[in-house]
C-alpha cells in the first residue's frame, strides 16, 4: 500500500482518488501522525508527500520524519512535499518575492527523458496547475531538473538513484490534464500491479468481517440509503443470519419507501429484518414544531431511542454495523484548531456504541462513494438502487418547512414522486446529483377550470455536486420545467403553484432546513 502524508492541502483527497482510480490501494495520513514508529507499522512501498498551506521557511512548519528518506521506497513530494523534501535533503527554498504562482502555467521539458515522464510532453508542453507561494530556489544533491517553467525554474526534478521525485504543481487536479499519467508511471515505478478491485476488495472484507465477527450477532441501522444497504448485503454475505437489520420508519420517507427497502431486504435477500413503524411516535413528537434545529434535534434523540428499543429485541447482539466511509474518517490536517460553526446538526448514530456497549463493524471505511456504488455492484444490487439520489437522515421533515403535518407530508411525497419521475423519463436522474421537492408554508391562490384555488405552493430543487459540500442548481430547460409544472399541479390534489430554486451552494444550502 501507497502512503500519503497529508500537510494540509485541500485537494489532498484527490490524489488518493487518483490513485484509487488506478487500483492502487492508499491511506491518507496527517503529518502529525507518521512518527517513526508508525512508518515502522505501515511499511508502504511508496510515499506521496502532499501539498499545504505552511511556509517551510516557517520554523515550526510541518515535517515528515526524516527517517522517510531511509526506507528505500520512491517518494513523490508535490508543491509544499517539494519544498520540504529539497529543505530536508540540502536543498533551498525561498519566499516568493513575485514569483507566486496561482492557476495555469506551462512546463516544458529538458534534455533528459524519465520514466516518469513517459507520455508526458507529447506536445512541447504540459498544461499543469500551480499554487505555491515560496519556490525551490536550489535543489538538494543528488536531484536533476526534468521540467521547467517561467515562474518555476525546478517545476519537476528527481533523484533517479534513489527513486525521488518532486513537482511544484499539482497533478491530481483536473486542470493539469495529464497528471493522471504521471502518477500512473509513479506507481509502476513503485511496483504496484493496480490489483485493487471490488471483486478482490469484497472477497478480503467479508474475511475481515468474520474474522472480527466470530459467531456473534450483529444489527445494522437500515436507512435505505446507499451506504447502509451495501453494508449490510455485505455483512449478511459474510455472516448470513447473525445479521439483524432494524429499518426505522419515522413516518418521513419518500412514497414507498418503506414499502421497497422491505421487500428488497426481507423478500429478496432474506436478511432477518425488523421493521420498527414507528411514525405516530416522530409525528406525534413533532407536532407544533417549526424551527428546523428542534426538528433535527427531535428526530436525531428518538431516533437513538428507537433504534435502541427494537435492537434490544435481537437480543445478546456484540456488534453495530456502520455504513461509514473514508471521507468521514480521514483526520483532517488542522492548522488553527478552532472550533467552526454548526450549519445544521447532521443526523447520525455517534455515541449510540457506546451507549448500547456494542463494537463497530465498519466495512466501508476505507471506501470513498463511488467505490461503495461499485462494491454494490458487485454484490448483485439493482442498478437503480446503487445510483439514487442521497437522501437526509431527517426525511421529509426538512422539506416541509414550518409545521409538518400528516396532510403536507402527503402532498409533498405525491408532488416529489411526479418530479422525479419525470427527471427519470427525460434521462437526467444520473446528471442530477441531488433533486427532490419542498413543500412551501404558504398557500396560493389559483384558478382551475371555473373556480378559485387556495392551495400550497411547492418548489423544485435540483443540483449538480461532487461531494454536496458545494452545489449548483441544475439548468433544467424551460420546456422541461413548464411540463414538470403543469404535471404536479394537475397530478397533485393540494398544490396550486409551483416554483423552481436557482440557488446555488453556498450561499443557499441543498435541503431547505
Ligand atoms: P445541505 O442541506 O447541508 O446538505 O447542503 C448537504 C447534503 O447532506 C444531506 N443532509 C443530511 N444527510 N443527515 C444526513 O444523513 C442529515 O441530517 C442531513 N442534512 C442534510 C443533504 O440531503 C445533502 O445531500
Amino acid at each position: 500500500r501507497l502512503l500519503i502524508i497529508d500537510f494540509g492541502s485541500q485537494v489532498t483527497q484527490l490524489i488518493a482518488r487518483r490513485l484509487r482510480e488506478l487500483n492502487v490501494y492508499c491511506e491518507i495520513h496527517p503529518f502529525q501522525k507518521v512518527t517513526d514508529a508508525f512508518l515502522a507499522d505501515f511499511a508502504p512501498k511508496a510515499v506521496i508527500f502532499s501539498g499545504g498551506p505552511a511556509s517551510v521557511i516557517d520554523e515550526n512548519s510541518p515535517r515528515p520524519p526524516q527517517s522517510v528518506f531511509d526506507l528505500g521506497v520512491p517518494i513523490l513530494g508535490i508543491c509544499y512535499g517539494q519544498q520540504v523534501m529539497m529543505q530536508m535533503l540540502g536543498g533551498k527554498v525561498e519566499r516568493g518575492h513575485g514569483t507566486a504562482e496561482f492557476g495555469r502555467a506551462y512546463v516544458t521539458p529538458m534534455a533528459a527523458r524519465i520514466d516518469l515522464l513517459t507520455g508526458w510532453f507529447l506536445e512541447e508542453k504540459e498544461q499543469v496547475w500551480m499554487s505555491h507561494g515560496d519556490h525551490v530556489s536550489e535543489i538538494a544533491p543528488g536531484f536533476e531538473v526534468y521540467g521547467t517553467s517561467p515562474n518555476a525554474p525546478f517545476a519537476i526534478t528527481a533523484d533517479l538513484s534513489r527513486n525521488f521525485f518532486a513537482v511544484q504543481f499539482h497533478p491530481e487536479v483536473h486542470h493539469t490534464p495529464n497528471g493522471k499519467t504521471l502518477y500512473e508511471n509513479f506507481v509502476r515505478l513503485a511496483g504496484f500491479t493496480g490489483d485493487w478491485t471490488m471483486g478482490a476488495y469484497k472477497d478480503e472484507a467479508i474475511r475481515q468481517i468474520r474474522e472480527q465477527v466470530g459467531d456473534a450477532k450483529v444489527i445494522c441501522g437500515l436507512s435505505g440509503g446507499v451506504d447502509s444497504s451495501v453494508a449490510a448485503v455485505l455483512i449478511h454475505e459474510a455472516i448470513g443470519d447473525q445479521l439483524t437489520c432494524v429499518f426505522v420508519d419515522h413516518g418521513l420517507l419518500r412514497q414507498n419507501e418503506a414499502q421497497e427497502v422491505v421487500t428488497m431486504f426481507r423478500d429478496h435477500y432474506n436478511m432477518p429484518l425488523i421493521h420498527a413503524d414507528e411514525q405516530e411516535l416522530f409525528l406525534g413528537a413533532l407536532d407544533g414544531v417549526s424551527d428546523p434545529e428542534v426538528k433535527r434535534k427531535t428526530i436525531g434523540k428518538l431516533f437513538i431511542d428507537v433504534f435502541q428499543k427494537h435492537a434490544g429485541e435481537v437480543g445478546g447482539a456484540k456488534f453495530l454495523a456502520q455504513g461509514t466511509l473514508y471521507p468521514d474518517v480521514i483526520e483532517s490536517v488542522s492548522f488553527s484548531g478552532g472550533p467552526s460553526v454548526t450549519i445544521k446538526s447532521h443526523h447520525n448514530v455517534g455515541g449510540l456504541p457506546e451507549k448500547m456497549g456494542l463494537k463497530l463493524v465498519e466495512p466501508l471505511r476505507e471506501l470513498f462513494k463511488d467505490e461503495v456504488r461499485g462494491l454494490g455492484h458487485e454484490l448483485g444490487l439493482p442498478a437503480s438502487f446503487i445510483g439514487r439520489h442521497p437522501f437526509p437522515g431527517p426525511g421529509l421533515a426538512i422539506r416541509c418547512p414550518g409545521e409538518i403535518t400528516r396532510e403536507k407530508l402527503d402532498i409533498l411525497r405525491q408532488a416529489d414522486a411526479v418530479y422525479i419521475d419525470q427527471i427519470r423519463k427525460h434521462g437526467l436522474y444520473d446528471e442530477i446529483w441531488q433533486a427532490f421537492v419542498a413543500i412551501l408554508p404558504v398557500r396560493t391562490v389559483g384558478v382551475m377550470g371555473d373556480g378559485r384555488t387556495y392551495d400550497f405552493a411547492c418548489a423544485l430543487r435540483a443540483v449538480t455536486s461532487v461531494d454536496g459540500m458545494t452545489a449548483d442548481y441544475y439548468p433544467f430547460s424551460h420546456a422541461f420545467l413548464g411540463e414538470t409544472a403543469t404535471r404536479i399541479i394537475n397530478e397533485v390534489k393540494g398544490i396550486n403553484r409551483v416554483t423552481y430554486d436557482v440557488t446555488s451552494k453556498p450561499p443557499g444550502t441543498i435541503e431547505w432546513e
